[in-house]
């Protein structure tokens, strides 16, 4: 792989990295003190920050995702459409979460399919 690709799947894996793993922060840490201490203001400001950074990351995904894609040929491949569908799907469901911040169920789905992102973008590299 040349210097230039590398970063670009460098950036595609950083961008992912702060995508889910912010979740799994917010989940394991975030939310139970949250729970157990309530400050909604502070809680606010958090949720407006996590989600500016996760729509940027959003946006680093597709463009060196598109990027690769161009590059490997790999538009035709049946995962990556999957993947394609799945990340539509994710951005449908996190307008929803927008609208209803405190429905665990949506929650639960967007981290869900994150993670089958994550798969299939590991089965496309391998
Ligand atoms: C939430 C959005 C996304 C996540 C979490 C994600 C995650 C990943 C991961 C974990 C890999 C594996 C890289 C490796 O193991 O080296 C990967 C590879 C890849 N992703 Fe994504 N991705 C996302 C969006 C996209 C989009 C929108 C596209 C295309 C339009 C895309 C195209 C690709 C391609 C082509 C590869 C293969 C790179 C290679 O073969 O070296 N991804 N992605």
């Amino acid at each position: 792989m040349t210097g230039g690709w590398q970063l670009v799947l460098f950036l595609h894996l950083l961008a992912m990295a702060f995508f889910v793993g912010g979740q799994l922060v917010v989940a394991a840490a975030v939310v139970p003190v949250e729970a157990s201490q309530p400050e909604p203001e502070r809680m606010r400001a958090i949720a407006r920050r996590f989600g500016v950074g996760s729509a940027i990351a959003l946006v680093v995904l597709l463009i060196t995702g598109m990027a690769m894609a161009s590059h490997l040929d790999l538009w035709d491949s049946a995962t990556l459409q999957l993947k394609l569908g799945l990340v539509v799907l994710l951005i449908g469901l996190t307008i929803v979460h927008l609208n209803h911040p405190r429905a665990h169920v949506l929650q639960a789905a967007i981290f869900v399919i994150s993670l089958v992102i994550v798969w299939l973008g590991v089965d496309l590299a391998v």
